[in-house]
């Protein structure tokens, strides 16, 4: 059993995401997971340009570390998003390396994984990104098992205080992977997506044949 944090804090080694996410992977590990965490800021992310190439052949025009990452996901059976709150909303890092997933988004590639979503901040906006984390999640097709979102207002000890909390989500998330887990309202949620998503894999179909097959496969065009 796989579990990813992707980190999108570029503070790396001094990130509070990263300490109270490094809890919840032990909390996973514990269970019997294997985790790996990773830093956006790391790695090569070129902004989506909207030039539609992924469109034709699910390849980015773009030669950079977003395929690796996709694969590392792929690869998971458990997806953590992390994000500090930057004026309100997940850290630039983050959006840009969301707005390279659309493609993944559309052929739900990641349906059947569980995750969940960390924030940190000093005060205001964790409960939005956490939802909007989640959001993410679900529309890649994971169904989140929870969350964790701190306002440490600049208090020492805030997030090592949260890590029995942070531990549990770890373990759910593993006990989800190993046993199952269920959420009819995540459920019907994931169910729209992929009947809104249908049309375009319908669409491009002549040009994707695999893509389309996949979903046929799948049940997903019945
Ligand atoms: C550019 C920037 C924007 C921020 N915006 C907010 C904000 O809107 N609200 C808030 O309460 N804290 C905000 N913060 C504080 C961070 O969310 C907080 O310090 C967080 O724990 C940092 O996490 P990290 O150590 O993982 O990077 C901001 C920090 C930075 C650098």
């Amino acid at each position: 059993m796989k579990i990813l944090a992707i980190n999108g804090s570029p503070r790396t080694v001094h990130s509070n995401t990263r300490r109270l996410t490094s809890f919840v992977l032990e909390g996973a590990a514990e269970a019997g997971a294997e985790t790996e965490i990773i830093d956006l800021c790391d790695f090569r992310i070129t902004p989506c340009t909207a030039c539609e190439a992924c469109s034709i052949n699910g390849v980015c025009v773009n030669e950079d570390d977003v395929p690796g990452i996709l694969a590392r996901m792929r690869e998971a059976d458990g997806i953590v998003f992390a994000s500090p709150v930057y004026i309100d909303n997940i850290t630039g890092q983050m959006k840009v390396f969301f707005d390279r997933l659309a493609d993944a988004i559309h052929y739900q590639v990641l349906t059947g994984k569980y995750g969940c979503a960390v924030v940190t901040t000093y005060d205001s906006g964790a409960e939005e990104v956490v939802a909007y984390l989640s959001h993410v999640l679900n529309y890649l097709g994971v169904i989140a098992v929870g969350s964790i979102g701190i306002a440490t207002q600049g208090e020492a000890g805030t997030i090592d205080a949260k890590e029995p909390e942070a531990r549990v989500l770890g373990k759910k998330l593993a006990g989800a992977i190993r046993d199952g887990f269920s959420d009819p309202v995540q459920e019907k949620i994931l169910a729209e997506n992929r009947g809104y998503f249908r049309t375009i894999v319908e669409e491009n179909k002549e040009m994707r044949p695999a893509g389309y097959e996949e979903w046929v496969r799948k049940g997903w065009m019945d």
